[in-house]
């Protein structure tokens, strides 16, 4: 069994050392987890000026504080997180995903679809659809508005993901429902973590879940409630891919008659 927990917040635009406490605060609140997630752009907050705004909030994956942080908390509680991170690389921007574990940074995944002005300010990911097999089972990651695209998910379930850690930072509401149908198609364990809060013109939705592969809603934030919630889960559950015991969410596929997705 693994207890999973969601770190809902409100990070706070350019404050990475406020954003840091906050987290190790709620970490604080309750007995330890073996995986967070927190929100998108975590180190960062979300809704920058322009791209050099963006940039001055940004941190390399070497000599970050942010994930200095994140990794002395994995050290301390031998657990893993996922957050987002603004990344800078080179003379890029990357709204991106961390991976962390005692063992330091593991994986980087880079938001795919990105959401209306993050298009001045972002590259779109480079990295693919990267699983990474960790101690608790196979971790896959989406960023907020990845959500709309059926194909990201399906070709994390294909790679053998058990548990989608989905950091968010959404202003809509759809999301939080629809993850419910991705989780019974894939047949694996889905943990948006959202934040909460204003920022600038932006009001994000809260809600953060933890969907079943049933698609039953395990846990649920409150719209405004900044918390770490906490459930526990068999991740095991997440390798029986059959419906029926004559349907099975993979194998049955047509690819013959709809192509294949690429899973390189
Ligand atoms: C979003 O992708 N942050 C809505």
């Amino acid at each position: 069994m693994s207890k999973i927990g969601i770190i809902q917040f409100a990070p706070k635009l350019g404050k990475v050392n406020e954003n840091i406490q906050t987290i190790n605060e709620l970490i604080a609140s309750k007995r330890r987890c073996d995986l967070y997630v927190l929100p998108e752009l975590a180190n960062s907050g979300y809704r920058f000026k322009n791209r050099d705004e963006a940039v001055l909030y940004s941190e390399r994956t070497t000599n970050s504080p942010f994930l200095n942080a994140l990794v002395a908390i994995a050290v301390a509680k031998e657990a893993y997180l996922v957050s987002g991170f603004c990344e800078r690389s080179g003379d890029k921007l990357y709204n991106s995903s961390v991976l962390v574990g005692p063992e330091g940074l593991i994986g980087v995944y880079r938001k795919l679809h990105l959401f209306l002005d993050e298009k001045d300010i972002f590259e779109t990911g480079d990295l693919g659809l990267p699983v990474f097999d960790t101690p608790l089972g196979k971790i896959g990651m989406q960023i907020c508005f990845d959500w709309m695209f059926p194909e990201t998910w399906r070709v994390l379930a294909m790679k053998g993901a058990q548990l989608i850690a989905h950091p968010a930072n959404l202003v809509l509401s759809y999301c939080q429902g629809v993850v419910q149908s991705y989780a019974i198609i894939n047949k694996f364990f889905i943990a948006t973590a959202n934040r909460t809060g204003k920022e600038r013109d932006l009001k994000f939705t809260g809600q953060s879940v933890l969907v079943s592969p049933e698609g039953i809603v395990l846990k649920r934030g409150e719209e405004e409630e900044n918390k770490l919630i906490k459930h526990e889960v068999d991740l095991s559950q997440a390798l029986n891919k059959h419906i029926t015991p004559r349907n099975h969410a993979l194998n049955d596929r047509r690819s013959d008659v709809y192509g294949d997705l690429n899973l390189n």
